[in-house]
């Protein structure tokens, strides 16, 4: 097959298994596929039909691709992401280390594909709670600017990476499965390396580490990236990050203000038409069982808050894949079809 020759580094995690499927699953035009992880472990992946071998990552072997998706750590983003960059190559990373540099355009093709440019290779895929929120807003704030947002995440494990899913599982099967009356007791010594509570029948406020004035690192994510993908650098955001016992699909409860009124009405008539989102019916909602997997950004419950300034919506999306390997694929699929990408 002819195309541009890709390289996924993180491919043996739960996001680069998700590109790795996505590339085959949406045909993505590409003439050769290399994944790389840690080299730590001696797993691999399957694309077109045939198990790939992951290699650790090899600077010389990824410096001859066309494509390079990071799906890694911040350290490995730091390491590989410029100096491939520097060398012509295209890189989409999906960490948070560059997504604030403003020289890194920070994309949600939906949105803000007009930050692509061919002179800076290096591009950043967002955090996975915030993508749901600018992507379901976003119709609503093009026609009349949000001046404030409040939110409550309730964020799936997956978000927190492969390690923090099996610490998850065994909570789980030490409680013997989910006790669906709560009174199960949490088990006192559990194996909790990666989150910082037990998850199996619990909720906690945290996600990331805190700051001086209490704020988590997911929820300054959510206010500064949010500020740059929208170009709203005054946007005022009000958010409280939850870890919640849900494997996959992050759902937000969010609140936007407005300067004038906002009827609900309208706001259903701007989501039903907007690209990426799915709008839910009145009286319908979704919810991350029935939303994992799928590819849009789903909404419900849109209805007038406190006053008729202010909207309430319900939003619920695959932090795995829009949230950050669908994304990616399509910020690719965009310099293809920008005719950026070199076709071998
Ligand atoms: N999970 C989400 O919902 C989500 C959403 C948006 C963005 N992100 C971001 O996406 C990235 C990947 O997240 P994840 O959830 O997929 O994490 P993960 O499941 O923990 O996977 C991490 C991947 O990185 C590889 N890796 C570790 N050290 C490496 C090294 N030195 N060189 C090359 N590869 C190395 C691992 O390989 P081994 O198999 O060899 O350990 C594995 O393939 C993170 O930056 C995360 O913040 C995640």
């Amino acid at each position: 097959m002819s195309g541009p020759r890709l390289a996924v580094v993180g491919a043996t995690g739960i996001v680069g298994r998700e590109l790795v499927a996505l590339l085959e699953k949406r045909r993505f035009p590409a003439s050769s596929l290399s994944v790389f992880s840690s080299g730590r472990t001696r797993t691999g992946v399957r694309f077109r039909g045939r198990r790939l071998r992951a290699a650790s990552a090899d600077m010389r072997r990824l410096a001859e691709c066309d494509l390079v998706f990071l799906a890694s750590s911040e350290t490995v983003a730091r390491r590989l992401g410029p100096a491939l960059a520097r060398r012509g190559v295209w890189v989409i990373d999906d960490s948070s280390e560059f997504r604030l540099d403003p020289e890194v355009p920070l994309v949600i093709p939906e949105i803000n594909a007009g930050a692509l440019s061919p002179r800076r290779r290096l591009i950043a895929g967002p955090n996975c709670t915030m993508t749901g929120l600018a992507v379901a807003a976003w119709p609503l704030h093009r026609r009349s600017a949000v001046r404030e947002i409040r939110i409550a995440s309730y964020q799936a494990v997956s978000g927190a990476g492969r390690s923090a899913l099996s610490e998850y599982f065994q909570q789980s099967e030490r409680r013997g499965g989910f006790a669906a009356d709560g009174r199960a007791p949490l088990p006192r010594r559990h194996p909790a390396r990666t989150l910082p509570r037990p998850i199996a029948g619990n909720v906690f406020p945290q996600v990331g580490g805190f700051d001086a004035q209490g704020h988590t690192g997911e929820e300054s994510k959510i206010a500064s990236e949010l500020r740059k993908i929208w170009g709203a650098p005054r946007l005022r955001v009000s958010a409280t990050a939850v870890r919640v016992p849900v494997v996959r699909g992050h759902s937000l409860a969010a609140w936007l203000r407005f300067a004038g009124p906002f009827p609900a009405a309208r706001a259903r008539r701007l989501l039903a038409a907007a690209p990426g989102v799915k709008l839910r019916r009145t009286g319908d909602y979704p919810s991350p069982a029935d939303c994992a997997g799928t590819w849009p950004v789903h909404v419900g419950r849109v209805r007038a808050g406190v006053d008729a300034r202010e909207l309430a919506l319900w939003i619920v999306s695959d932090n795995l894949l829009k949230g950050a390997a669908l994304n990616s694929v399509q910020i690719a699929e965009r310099l293809l079809s920008l005719g950026w990408l070199n076709q071998t």
